[in-house]
């Protein structure tokens, strides 16, 4: 019984909350998908496009679109989060 239940509920979690993301997958699929058009140089351009992290993930899905990724939120998630943490800085102290 305790078997089923508990990943039933960490699924239910995963896709409820953003606690799935983590950064370090983030950096692996960025590494993996996302460096073959830009190089990282897009992220910390002077003009850069991005200016806030709800602009961040929605241009982190349109670019995963674009290629037909099919990602899964949590994936968008890390992604999102680790170029945060690695470039964009919103929100984050110095
Ligand atoms: C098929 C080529 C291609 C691939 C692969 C690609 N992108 Fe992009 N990406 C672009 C183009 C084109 C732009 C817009 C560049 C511009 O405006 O000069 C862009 C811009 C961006 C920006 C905005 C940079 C800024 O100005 O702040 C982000 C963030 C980004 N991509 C994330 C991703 C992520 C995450 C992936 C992997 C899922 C990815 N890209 C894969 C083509 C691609």
């Amino acid at each position: 019984m305790i078997k089923t239940v508990i990943p039933a509920m960490m699924l239910t979690l995963a896709s409820t909350t953003s606690q799935a993301a983590d950064p370090a997958i983030g950096k692996q699929l960025n590494e993996e998908h996302c460096i073959r058009c830009h190089g990282s140089e897009v992220y910390t351009r002077e003009n850069r496009r991005v200016t806030s992290l709800p602009g961040l993930h929605k241009q982190v899905r349109f670019c995963e679109q674009n290629l037909g990724l099919t990602w899964f939120d949590d994936q968008i998630e890390s992604t999102a989060t680790y170029l945060n943490l690695e470039f964009y800085k919103f929100g984050i102290k110095p």
